[in-house]
């Protein structure tokens, strides 16, 4: 697991990715803030571990709904509810694996990649968590590189997320990949409490977009 050292790129699956997020409502006020404070840029030094992804199977399931229900990832999430056994089937039937893969390092599963590309294929939104026992080990930057390059690879130019501005170790993901907050998106605004503090108080959700 140790990435020192390693520079490749990842084998990437050219497989098309169907827009697993759609229909995705926040239920908070939105409010525009300026953040005008995060000012991302590319480290053009960083490595890359060997990531590759691969298609959800049927087997996966358990440990998705698993990963997908601990409070430490769905804290994070725009929609933060737990989900039923019944539900993810139901989303499964319906092709919602299509827009997620497996990150794979090494034989191991690290984690998962998110890409939902638009109608006219122009825009992709991009997303990643790590699961729990492979978090801290600088494996993020690695899974979103290859992320991103699936969805070049699948035809997108302009790539776009949503993260809490709270989460600074995604956010600091991101800006090293060229994402920056894009300011023409209002922020929205979410309940929730994120570890070490003591109550629910809104919190920004922001855009980030890198462009072609
Ligand atoms: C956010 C998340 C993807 C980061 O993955 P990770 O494997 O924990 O992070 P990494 O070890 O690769 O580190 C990423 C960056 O955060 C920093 N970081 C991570 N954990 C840290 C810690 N405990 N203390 C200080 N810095 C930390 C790293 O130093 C690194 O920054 P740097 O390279 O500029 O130094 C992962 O924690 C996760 O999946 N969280 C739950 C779901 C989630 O938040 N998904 C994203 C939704 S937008």
């Amino acid at each position: 697991m140790d990435k020192a050292g390693i520079l490749s790129r990842p084998t990437l699956a050219a497989v098309p990715w169907a827009c697993a997020d759609a229909g995705i409502t926040g239920t908070c006020r939105r409010k525009a803030i300026a953040c005008a404070a995060l000012s991302p840029s590319v480290n053009s030094h960083l490595s890359y571990d060997p990531i590759t992804l691969r298609e959800v199977r049927v087997s996966d399931l358990e440990l998705l709904r698993a990963h997908r229900n601990d409070p430490g990832t769905r804290v994070w999430l725009e929609n933060s509810d737990e989900i039923s056994a019944t539900q993810q089937a139901e989303w499964y039937r319906l092709g919602g694996s299509k827009g997620v893969r497996i990150a794979v390092l090494a034989g191991a599963d690290v984690g998962l990649s998110r890409i939902s590309m638009d109608a006219a294929g122009g825009v992709a939104l991009v997303g990643l968590d790590i699961f729990r026992p492979y978090r801290g080990k600088a494996l993020a930057k690695s899974v979103f590189y290859a992320t991103c390059n699936a969805a070049m690879a699948a035809g997108a130019k302009d790539l776009a997320l949503w993260v809490f501005w709270d989460n600074r170790y995604a956010v600091r993901v991101y800006s090293a990949q060229g994402f920056a907050i894009d300011a023409s998106e209002p922020v929205k605004w979410f309940v929730r409490q994120f570890p070490q503090e003591s109550h629910p108080a809104p919190h920004a959700y922001i855009k980030m977009t890198r462009r072609s």
